[in-house]
Order: C-alpha cells, then structure tokens, then sequence
C-alpha cells in the first residue's frame, strides 16, 4: 500500500509525512533523498555524465527509515549526513532533470514499496512513479511562508545565511522543477490538495490522517 505526498520545498511534506508515519506505524520514503543520494555520486564523477551513469551503475543504494531519520547508503557507509549540504542542494535539481537519473531512483522506489504500507513524499509521486496510489495528497505554501521555515531551519543548524537568499534558492528550484520535462512537479487531478500556509504543524499532520483512516476503514467494509 503506498500514500504519496507531492509540492514544492517548505510546503511540509517530508515533516508530515514523517509525523503521519509515527503516528500510524508505516514506512517513509523520501524520494529526494534519493536524488541527494545520486547527486553525491554526480559530484564524485567530478560532474561528468558518462562517468555519473557508470559510478552509479556500480554503486548499490539503499535507504531505511528510523528513529525519524531517513538513512541512506551507499554500499556499507551510511552518507546520510552529506546529503543536506549547499552543494548537493545546488546540483539537485540538475541531477533530478536527467531522464536516467529518474529512473534509477524509480526503479528503488518501486521495489521498495512491494512490501509493507508506505507513505512517500516528493515531486511526481502520484503524477508518474505511483499513478496508482491509493491516495495522492499535493502539499503547498506560499513562497515566503516557506522561506521563511527554510531560513529557521537552516539558522538552527547555524547556517550563514539571509531570508532573502533562502527565498531565492526556493524559486529558483521550484523554476527548474516545475518546468523540467521529465516528470515536472505538477499536481495529480487525483490528489487532495493541502494548503498549510495558514494551518499549524498539528492540523495538517490530522488532516491527512484523517484522510488515510477514513480511506482505510471504506476499504475495509467493502
Ligand atoms: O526538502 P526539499 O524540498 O528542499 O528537497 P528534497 O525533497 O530533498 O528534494 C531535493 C530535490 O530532488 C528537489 O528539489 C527536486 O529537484 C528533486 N526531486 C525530484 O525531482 N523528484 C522527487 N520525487 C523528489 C525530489
Ligand atoms: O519536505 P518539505 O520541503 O516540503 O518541507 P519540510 O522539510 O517538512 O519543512 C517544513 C518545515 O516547516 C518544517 O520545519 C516544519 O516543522 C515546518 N512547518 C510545517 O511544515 N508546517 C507548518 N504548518 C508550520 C511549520
């Protein structure tokens, strides 16, 4: 069984899912992970492409969620801790556009999920990689709510860095996600949307809890 989650960045998605998840025992599944994941090896090729495709036909990927954290390895080492720095988070999005790049992370994406009850968040989830999920939500906010709850988070970690910079980093991502042409971050004509610009963390943890019980407990009288 997967749920999916799709939106742009700071719309809440990967918190949300996670809190969804705890709250009722599933597997989490963050698909941008997973292009943070092949970015570390892009950057390893030294940004070359034939290079990229060979290391990463080489590599073996794979990823567990515990203790609300989404591990990653690569082989035996865990690079869990290497996949949030600027540099990855500036290459992304370039590595995300790269058709074989999609599917590569489909492909562990779809092989994962075979098993157990899943909730995933990212881009294209219920757009291209699970069209059929048996619930799709589409996650947004407006740009300076999600400025601004990017720039906390980075200046809790004591990063250097203004508002104004966050801002432009989110749009600029949001530009090269949403027009890209393989699988563009677009919402589903199936998916509930959420927009928590004005709701609290709590409210839209409940909201789509709600969503998933209601679903289930249908599913269960028929
Ligand atoms: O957390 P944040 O929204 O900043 O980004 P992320 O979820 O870690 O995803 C990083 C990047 O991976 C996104 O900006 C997209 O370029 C790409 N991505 C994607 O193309 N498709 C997905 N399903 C998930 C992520
Ligand atoms: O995964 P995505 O990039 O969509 O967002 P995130 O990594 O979950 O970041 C959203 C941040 O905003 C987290 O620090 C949340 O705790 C916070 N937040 C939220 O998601 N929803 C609210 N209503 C208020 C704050």
């Amino acid at each position: 069984m997967i749920i999916v989650i799709d939106g742009p960045a700071g719309s809440g998605k990967s918190s949300t899912a996670k809190a969804v998840a705890d709250k009722l025992d599933i597997q989490y599944l963050d698909s941008g992970a997973l292009y943070r994941t092949l970015t570390l090896i892009y950057l390893e090729s030294g940004k070359d492409k034939t290079k990229f495709f060979e290391l990463l036909n080489q590599k073996s990927i794979s990823f567990y969620y515990t203790d609300g954290a989404f591990n990653v390895s690569i082989g035996k080492q865990n690079i869990t801790d290497h996949l949030r720095t600027v540099e990855v988070s500036e290459h992304v999005s370039t590595v995300a556009a790269m058709l074989k790049s999609r599917e590569h992370v489909n492909r562990l994406m779809r092989k994962a999920v075979q098993q157990g009850a899943w909730i995933a968040e990212g881009r294209d989830l219920g757009t291209a990689v699970f069209p059929d999920a048996e619930l799709k939500f589409f996650m947004v906010a407006d740009l300076d709510t999600r400025a601004e709850r990017r720039y906390k988070e980075l200046k809790a970690k004591g990063t250097d860095i203004t508002k104004d910079e966050v801002k432009k980093r989110i749009l600029e991502r949001d530009r090269k996600d949403s027009q890209r042409k393989s699988d563009p971050l677009r919402k589903a004509d199936d998916a509930i949307k959420v927009d928590t610009s004005e709701m609290t963390f709590e409210q839209q943890v409940n909201f789509i809890c709600s969503k998933i019980t209601d679903k289930f407990q249908r599913l269960l009288k028929y």
